[in-house]
């Protein structure tokens, strides 16, 4: 009897329609855009978990708030660069209206612009589109999304200026639009009532010189670019991180005031850099890297701190520095 019992239980449970929908836990308008999402993808491997037969807060490349069980991220990044994967980030995207972390990332044929719809994201903390092959301006929309915290569009295809409506984001910590085709000036982050975000502009074609408001920022890499004239003030707060190499910036580094214990990477080779290096960096104990070689400095390498650690490499090629670690200066 009982075991009859227990069988019909199992047989109910086997057939019923029900346990599905009770489990349930997704929400039905954030399953449609992703099944949306994923068609206009042309129905890519890595999101074969996406089946609609199945709650999607459990799907793979997803994750669902813990009480609203609303689709708060979405990483397509796949371990390998995925090949295969073909076409534009789809309209679709923008129909996830709870997403805060949003990213595409070694895609090299997810091609075309910045997906406007992403415009309508606005709790996004974290937008990242990298390794890709996106192209097309860094759109002005991004200031829209007054939530963002952090805005990772390196290493992608990216030309134009960057909007300077983007320096108006209030939460913003971290910006690096790094490798990419961009032009134009760096536009005015930081302010002295807000440090501004750390900074990541390296190898692309800005220009120009640079604006004061950096000096506010504490971490800044505009390596591998073509800007020119006085970047002195970047010294005048207290940097952590300055990368200023294989620019045109020329200015007298004798007259920069260097903040006692706040630098820790220092890398201004390949530029126009003249006078003598200052006595003050010879105190900074925490300086991990430091590179001045191929400038047109001249005078005695201070000694003490961490400056001798360095070998002449990160000396070399100026105008007439001398004493350790390169070749002892004539005294006349
Ligand atoms: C970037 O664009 C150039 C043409 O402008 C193209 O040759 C190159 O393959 C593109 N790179 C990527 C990663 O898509
Ligand atoms: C400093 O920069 C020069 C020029 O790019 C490079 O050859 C050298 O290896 C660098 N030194 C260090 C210690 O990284």
């Amino acid at each position: 009897m009982g075991s009859m019992f227990m069988l019909g239980v199992w047989l109910f449970l086997l057939l019923s329609p029900f346990p599905l929908a009770f489990s349930e836990r997704c929400h039905p308008n954030d399953k449609k855009a992703l099944l949306q999402l994923k068609k206009d993808l042309n129905n890519p491997y890595i999101l074969t978990s996406w089946n609609p037969n199945e709650d999607c807060c459990e799907w793979y490349c997803v994750k669902c708030d813990l009480k609203t069980h609303r689709i708060t991220d979405l990483f397509i990044a796949p371990s390998v660069p995925e090949t295969n994967f073909h076409g534009r980030i789809p309209p679709s995207v923008g129909d996830l209206p709870y997403l805060q972390y949003l990213s595409f990332h070694k895609l090299p044929n997810l091609v075309g612009p910045i997906q406007p719809t992403i415009a309508k994201l606005t709790n996004l903390k974290y937008l990242i589109l990298t390794n890709t092959g996106i192209s097309g301006p860094v759109p002005s929309f991004l200031a829209q999304l007054k939530n963002l915290d952090l805005l990772d569009l390196s290493f992608n295809n990216l030309s134009g200026p960057i909007p300077s409506s983007l320096t108006t984001l209030p939460k913003l910590t971290w910006l690096d639009f790094s490798r990419n085709k961009l032009t134009g000036p760096v536009p005015a982050f930081g302010s002295p009532k807000k440090p501004g975000p750390s900074l990541f502009l390296s190898h692309n074609q800005f220009s120009g010189p640079i604006p004061a408001s950096l000096a506010n920022l504490e971490r800044i890499d505009l390596s591998r670019n073509k800007l020119e004239g006085d970047a002195s003030i970047l010294f005048s707060k207290r940097p952590q991180y300055l990368d200023l190499s294989r620019n045109l910036f020329a200015f007298d580094l004798s007259r920069v005031k260097v903040p006692q214990n706040s630098l820790t990477w220092l890398d201004l080779n390949h530029n126009k850099i003249y006078g003598s290096i200052p006595a003050g960096l010879a105190k900074i104990e925490n300086l991990q890297v430091f590179n001045v070689s191929y400038n047109q400095l001249c005078g005695q390498i201070p000694r003490g701190g961490k400056l001798q650690t360095f070998d002449k490499y990160s000396y070399f090629h100026n105008k007439c520095l001398c004493g350790s670690p390169l070749s002892p200066c004539n005294h006349k």
